[in-house]
């Protein structure tokens, strides 16, 4: 495997998902895979989850991670080809890749969407930028339109708690925010639950149709009680409008998910990728909750990152 940015097929994922509980009942399995190595984790985005668990992940295979904040320590980089470098870019994307490409085996990299320039967004153009450049094997920290670890993460999160379940029902609802979101967590999740073989209902309000390209395949009920009902699952994650680009469409407080809105789903877990602001997305009443598996999944952040190396390196 040279590159992690996407779902690729059920046997692959099955496969991260075993390797990623193999490594969290014995984090220091292949604990001498990566000497030598070094994976280069850069940020042109905040993160408190992917940044840490990735560190750890290539610690646990005794491989070096070093981390560049590009946003904030880094030059700023222009990505156009054959731009006039005049105005507030400093280092182009062919240049800066290339030299990373050099210092490390692995990279990894966060580049979130504009949310202005949907062509450019939908393309992943900042992620696929670092891939042709820097010509070595390439992590997605999440990009643009997909955050694939967080992803492999939430199924591992669901296989450890499937109760024997063959086909559970996975539910993925909108939850209200003040900000526009990136549109990749809830893509992603699609994306993967989907390749997984789950029942997915993705419930919102109108205008917040996401990409079909991630959700064929999905059940999509505007009425969020109806799509609750006998849940197994439900993800909960805001994202801005996608056909009316990178927009505020509702913010709507009675889609934020209480107990009340689980009367029909009572054994229903609730997932959420972090950072939540809470009391505006989802309730504390859930989140502190024996129903919330949040800390779990961002626990699970480190063997899905581990799994996902370890495979890069072969
Ligand atoms: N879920 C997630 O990616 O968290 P961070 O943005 O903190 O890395």
């Amino acid at each position: 495997m040279k590159l992690f940015t996407q779902f690729e097929s059920l046997e692959l994922g099955k496969e991260l998902i075993d390797l990623a509980l193999a490594y969290k009942a014995n984090p220091l399995l292949d604990a001498a895979k990566g000497q030598g190595k070094r994976i280069g984790c850069i940020f042109l985005n905040p993160s408190l989850r992917t940044r840490v668990s990735t560190q750890i992940a290539a610690q646990n295979l005794g491989m070096e991670a070093i981390v560049l904040n590009m946003d904030k320590e880094g030059w700023a980089l222009e990505m156009k080809e054959g731009a006039i470098m005049n105005k507030s870019t400093v280092e182009h994307i062919k240049d800066a890749a290339g030299v990373l490409g050099t210092y490390f085996d692995i990279l990894a990299i966060r580049a979130f969407p504009s949310l202005t320039h949907k062509e450019e967004d939908v393309a992943d153009f900042t992620i696929q930028q670092f891939i042709k450049y820097s010509g070595i094997p390439v992590i997605s920290l999440e990009s643009a339109t997909r955050h694939p670890l967080q992803s492999l993460a939430d199924q591992i999160t669901i296989q450890e708690h499937l109760a024997g379940k063959k086909k559970p029902k996975v539910v993925l609802t909108w939850g209200p925010h003040i900000k526009a979101i990136p549109h990749a967590v809830a893509n992603s999740f699609s994306e993967w639950s989907l390749g997984m073989g789950h029942d997915l209902t993705i419930t919102h309000p109108a205008g917040y149709e996401l990409d079909e390209a991630f959700t064929k395949g999905a059940t999509i009920e505007y009425d969020q009680a109806k799509a609750l009902k006998d849940a197994d699952f439900v993800y909960v994650k805001n994202w801005s409008g996608f056909n009316d680009y990178g927009k505020i469409i509702s913010t709507d407080s009675r889609w934020m998910l209480t107990e009340n809105h689980l009367a029909k789903a009572p054994e229903a877990k609730v997932m959420h990728c972090l950072p939540v602001r809470r009391n505006l997305e989802l309730s504390d009443e859930i989140l502190d909750s024996s129903r919330s598996l949040v800390q779990k999944q961002a626990e699970n952040r480190i063997y899905a990152a581990q799994a996902v190396i370890s495979k890069i390196l072969g």
